[in-house]
């Protein structure tokens, strides 16, 4: 049966209950993934920006690392953020319910930004904007972690013609329901993992590489340039 596409925070609303369970299974890596980007968090950091940040299941390594960490939270499901502050109550957590595309980042304002398993839905324009913005908002000499769903070399035989493959079909469905460009809808779009490294680097990041991976789940680092006027 043809996938019927739902907006993005309505899909997340309807299955935060079941979500931590179903996610971690369902990916490669399962829950180990979302212990890994907090390990590659800068030391002393006081500051992070989670987009896309769900149910919080990467923030266990965050919080053991550094307890008194101010993290800030983006997230259009109201459903998902509930069950953020259930989990941390006592955290020093400062959470947002919109599209992480409104939402004003500011300038130098973070040690650290990270994005888990929320960018694998958007178009290399998108992301590489959004990349640019994140990179504003970091300190010079900030870190940048991802970990998504790519197409890693070697996966596949053809990573490029899977994504294009992938946009081609989300943009058919899209057609063929009559829905709007200006809504996000949940279909899974992920990038080459060529790809997303070009992508953090037009935007003006240094030093991205993978630093974990496991099947189709990598974990990328990237850093902004010390000496920046940015
Ligand atoms: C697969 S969950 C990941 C949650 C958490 N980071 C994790 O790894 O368990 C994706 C999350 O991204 C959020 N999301 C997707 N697109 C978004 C957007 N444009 N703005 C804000 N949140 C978004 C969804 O609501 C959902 O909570």
């Amino acid at each position: 049966m043809e996938q019927k596409l739902e907006e993005m925070s309505a899909f997340f609303n309807a299955r935060s209950a079941t979500y931590d369970v179903v996610h971690t299974n369902g990916i490669d890596g399962g829950l180990e993934s979302k212990k890994i980007p907090g390990e590659f968090l800068p030391e002393h950091c006081e500051n992070l920006l989670d987009l896309g940040i769900g149910t919080g299941l990467e923030l266990e390594t965050v919080f053991r690392r550094f307890p008194e960490i101010c993290v800030t939270g983006v997230d259009c499901s109201s459903e998902m953020l509930a069950l953020l502050r259930k989990k941390y109550p006592d955290r020093n957590l400062e959470l947002h319910q919109m599209s992480y595309f409104d939402y004003d980042f500011g300038t130098r304002r973070f040690d650290a930004a990270m994005t888990v398993m929320t960018l694998h839905h958007y178009t290399h324009a998108v992301k590489t904007e959004l990349y640019r913005r994140i990179l504003t908002a970091l300190r010079p000499g900030g870190v940048y972690v991802e970990c998504d769903f790519m197409i890693p070399p070697g996966e596949v035989p053809d990573p490029q013609a899977v994504e294009d493959s992938l946009f081609a079909e989300y943009a058919r469905l899209k057609r063929e329901q009559g829905l709007s460009d200006r809504e996000e809808y949940h279909f899974d779009t992920p990038c080459t993992e060529e790809n997303q490294i070009k992508m953090l680097r037009a935007a003006g990041f240094i030093n991205v590489r993978e630093v974990w991976r496991k099947g189709s789940t990598v974990v990328l680092v990237a850093e902004k340039p010390k000496g920046t006027s940015q």
